[in-house]
């Protein structure tokens, strides 16, 4: 699938999405520097980004680990916030716009 990416510039830009990558994967694929301290393990929060609300139901559900820290950075946190880490691949995100935030 293609997704689009909003860098922390306000850059964006089209992306391939394969169906073996989390998102987490697939930003770090495309050249994001995402900085996933952790290494995915859903413990850092630093993989945080954002789905555009319409795409966002079908990111799936967010686990309890991932609703712990996202309530921890809940001054950025949104409602479709999503660690990348933890975001699969769904073949209904095609088309969604996944932004990244400053500073992270
Ligand atoms: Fe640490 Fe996703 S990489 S929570």
């Amino acid at each position: 699938i293609n997704i689009t990416v909003v860098d922390e510039d306000g850059e964006s830009r089209e992306v391939e999405w394969r169906d073996n990558q989390t998102l987490l994967e697939c930003l770090h694929k495309n050249q994001y520097p995402v900085l996933a301290t952790c290494g995915g393990n859903a413990s850092c929060a630093t993989c945080h980004a954002f789905l555009d609300p319409e795409h966002f139901p079908a990111s799936g559900e967010r686990t309890e680990e991932e609703e712990d820290l996202l309530e921890m950075i809940d001054d950025v946190a949104t409602e479709t916030s999503r660690l990348s880490c933890q975001t699969e691949y769904h073949d209904e995100l095609d088309g969604a716009t996944v932004t990244l935030k400053p500073g992270m």
